[in-house]
Order: C-alpha cells, then sequence, then structure tokens
C-alpha cells in the first residue's frame, strides 16, 4: 500500500492546530446536526476517522455518554494528547489499514479525510466493513471545482482564480481528486448504502470569515506546495492572502458535500 501522501503532514503545528480549530468552529454545527439526524444518542459506538483537532470525537463522546464509545484513528493525532473524556480513545493509524473490528459501530464519520487519499475506495470499504449492518456513514468532503472569486479587486481576483487552479493540480499531481464532494452520492449508492440524504454546501463568504481564514491558512500552510505547480508566483500568495482579509471581497471558497447512508440489514 503506498504510503500517505496527506499535504498538511509536514506543516508548522502550532499553526495547523490553528487552521484546525478554525474549521472545527466554521463546520461543527453543521457536521453535529447531520450526526445528531442518523439518532446519534446513548449508548452508541462511534468511529471518528481522521478527527484533527479532536472537537467532533469529544462531542460524541459527551452524546453516547458512559454506556457508550468512540473510537478516532487518525494517521498522526499529535493534537490529541489530551484526551477529555474516558469513553474515547485513540489510534494512530492509516484508516486504510487500521485493525478494527468488523461491524461494531453504529456510525462512522469522517469530514475531509478522503480527499487525502487516492485510493479512498480502501478506506471506503474498511469504514463499511465496520460498520454495524444498519448503522450510518456519514461523509463530508470537499468539492475544490466550486472555488471561485465573486467581487473585489481586478489582480486579486485574478490570483485567487491561479490558486484556485493551482489547488486543483496540487491534488491532481498526488492522483487525489480535488472534487472529490462531488462523488460521493454516486460512491455511496453504489455501495449499497440506503436512504441516502445528501447536501451541497457552497457558501459565499466574505474576506475575514472563518470560511476565508480557513482557506488563507491552507495558502500559508501548503504555500510551497502550491507554488510548485507552476501555476502561482509569491505575489498571488500575497493578493490571495489580502484577498481572504478583505470585509468587502467575496468569494466561493469551495463547496461541501455531506452524505448520510445507512449499511443494509440490522
Ligand atoms: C484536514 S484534517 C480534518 C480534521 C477533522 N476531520 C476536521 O474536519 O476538523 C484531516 C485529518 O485526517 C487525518 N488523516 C489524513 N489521512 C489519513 C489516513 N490515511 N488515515 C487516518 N487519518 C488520516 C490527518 O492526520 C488529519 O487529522
Amino acid at each position: 500500500m503506498p504510503e500517505s501522501a496527506y499535504v498538511f503532514q509536514r506543516v508548522d503545528d502550532q499553526r495547523e492546530l490553528e487552521r484546525l480549530r478554525m474549521i472545527e468552529q466554521v463546520f461543527d454545527p453543521a457536521s453535529q446536526r447531520r450526526l445528531l439526524a442518523t439518532g446519534l444518542q446513548a449508548g452508541w459506538r462511534c468511529l471518528e476517522v481522521g478527527p484533527g483537532a479532536g472537537s467532533i470525537m469529544n462531542w460524541m463522546g459527551e452524546v453516547v455518554g458512559v454506556t457508550g464509545r468512540v473510537v478516532a484513528v487518525d494517521l498522526d493525532p499529535k493534537f490529541l494528547r489530551e484526551v477529555e473524556r474516558p469513553n474515547v480513545s485513540v489510534v494512530r493509524s492509516d484508516i486504510r489499514t487500521a485493525q478494527l473490528s468488523q461491524q461494531s459501530f453504529d456510525v462512522v464519520h469522517a469530514r475531509y479525510v478522503l480527499i487525502h487519499l487516492a485510493d479512498y475506495e480502501v478506506a471506503l470499504t474498511k469504514m463499511l466493513d465496520c460498520l454495524k449492518p444498519g448503522g450510518w456513514l456519514v461523509l463530508e468532503e470537499p468539492d475544490f471545482s466550486a472555488s471561485r472569486g465573486i467581487v473585489g479587486d481586478e489582480r486579486e481576483l485574478g490570483s485567487v482564480h491561479k490558486v484556485n487552479q493551482a489547488i486543483a493540480k496540487m491534488y491532481a499531481t498526488l492522483r487525489m481528486d480535488h472534487a472529490l464532494g462531488l462523488k460521493l452520492p454516486a460512491l455511496l449508492q453504489r455501495r449499497g448504502l440506503q436512504d441516502l440524504i445528501v447536501e451541497n454546501d457552497a457558501p459565499l463568504c466574505a474576506g475575514r470569515s472563518g470560511m476565508a481564514m480557513v482557506m488563507k491558512m491552507s495558502a500559508e500552510q501548503l504555500s510551497e506546495k502550491y507554488l510548485d505547480t507552476g501555476v502561482v508566483k509569491e505575489s498571488d500568495l500575497e493578493r490571495y492572502c489580502r484577498f481572504a482579509d478583505d470585509p468587502s471581497a467575496w468569494a466561493i471558497y469551495y463547496a461541501t458535500i455531506a452524505v448520510s447512508g445507512r449499511k443494509a440489514g440490522g
């Protein structure tokens, strides 16, 4: 199996933690709503794949209570040294090779993880195998093909366009799909999941919004990778960051496609 090529693996830790916390601030309310819609409750067994800074993992631990359990699997759980709850355990592993008991979870959740895998189907098989019959899979992945600057300084808009192209090229070079989110509904349908709930959330955001800050922080963390694509120069990255900081500049930074589906049986 090829080693993980997770793009944020060798970046500055402190700034990565800040970026992950910003992602949580922006996206946790919708993720929590989607997870509660599955019937998540006391006593459930949950798998959180790629917990990042751990807010959803800890929140699920609170919801399922002492009779429930949360297992969190992360390639590098460096931000999870202090697990807050006794019913939550963290496993350091690549989800593709993780040792997990079959048919043992009521819900499996991953947000912004599969996009980082060229062979995401392998991870999906693992997640489905460890789901109980009748259990829920909840996936939330980006669609960067939705990214576009809308209103702002002409030159900055030009750089926003180029940075969006660089993001697409970076993922393509790694054989990852920058629009993976769009494929999720058909993917889960093909795998036989039932009662699919599909949401496509492409917020139009001003500079300095949480979403703009997430993408600015990503550009700072991945600047070398964006430059390596040959599509952008330093000056484009500077203009992109200025745009993301300007409350009068508007963009769709990316869309999130969320799909929930139930495994047959149960
Ligand atoms: C972009 S972060 C998202 C974090 C969190 N899910 C969130 O949305 O706030 C991706 C996370 O997935 C983890 N990850 C990436 N590839 C993985 C893999 N193959 N197996 C397990 N975890 C992985 C990373 O270490 C990181 O914690």
